[in-house]
């Protein structure tokens, strides 16, 4: 299946000269969306990636990451952005083009040596992969990949990646 093809571009959004990559129409098409999650599912096998849980990024990740998770029988855990999870967290801050961010996970949801898989839908620069990335190992868990829908390859985002595998399912 042509998956670029179902991913629709929007030239000037969320400022002039970007064109952005919207996943919203390979989401509301029923036989992309199976095909997305199986091929990345496809993909960890053929990788013989094994995964105890999976981690997604608030909020995209979400979307890929949690049907990941159920097809692999691993379970999922969210990665949110500050101020959103409810119990004890550990934070990382990390820089963007202008000023810093940061993320969340709940203290009690990935404990040392798991095995984790970090799903997102889309890599750029690389700094929110990488900055969960930061997070998760130091939390003491193993990190066994990452797996994203769609790579920005101009933007070099996986040369700030660990040395782990990365699968992206389409690239621009
Ligand atoms: C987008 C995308 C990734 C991130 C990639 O999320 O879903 O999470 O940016 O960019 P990077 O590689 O340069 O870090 P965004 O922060 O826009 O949040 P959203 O999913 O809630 O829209
Ligand atoms: N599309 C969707 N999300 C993004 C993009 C894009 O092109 N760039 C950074 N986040």
């Amino acid at each position: 299946m042509d998956l670029k093809s179902l991913i629709r571009d929007i030239p000037d959004f969320p400022k002039p000269g970007i064109v952005f990559r919207d996943i919203t129409t390979l989401l509301r098409n029923p036989e992309g969306l199976r095909y997305t999650i199986d091929f990345l599912a496809q993909k960890c096998i053929e990788l013989e990636i094994s995964v105890d849980c999976i981690v997604g990024m608030e909020s995209r990740g979400f979307i890929f990451g949690a049907p990941l998770a159920y097809k692999l029988g691993s379970g999922f855990i969210p990665v949110r952005k500050k101020g959103k999870l409810p119990a004890a967290v550990h934070r990382i801050d990390y820089q963007l083009e202008y000023g810093t961010d940061c993320l969340e996970v709940h203290q009690d949801a990935l404990h040392p040596g798991s095995r984790v898989l970090i799903v997102d839908d889309l890599i750029a620069t690389g700094g929110t992969a990488s900055a969960t990335a930061t997070l998760v190992q130091k939390i003491g868990c193993e990190l066994v990949g990452f797996g994203f829908i769609i790579e920005l390859r101009d933007l070099q985002g996986r040369k700030y990646l660990p040395d782990v595998p990365i699968i992206s399912l389409v690239e621009y």
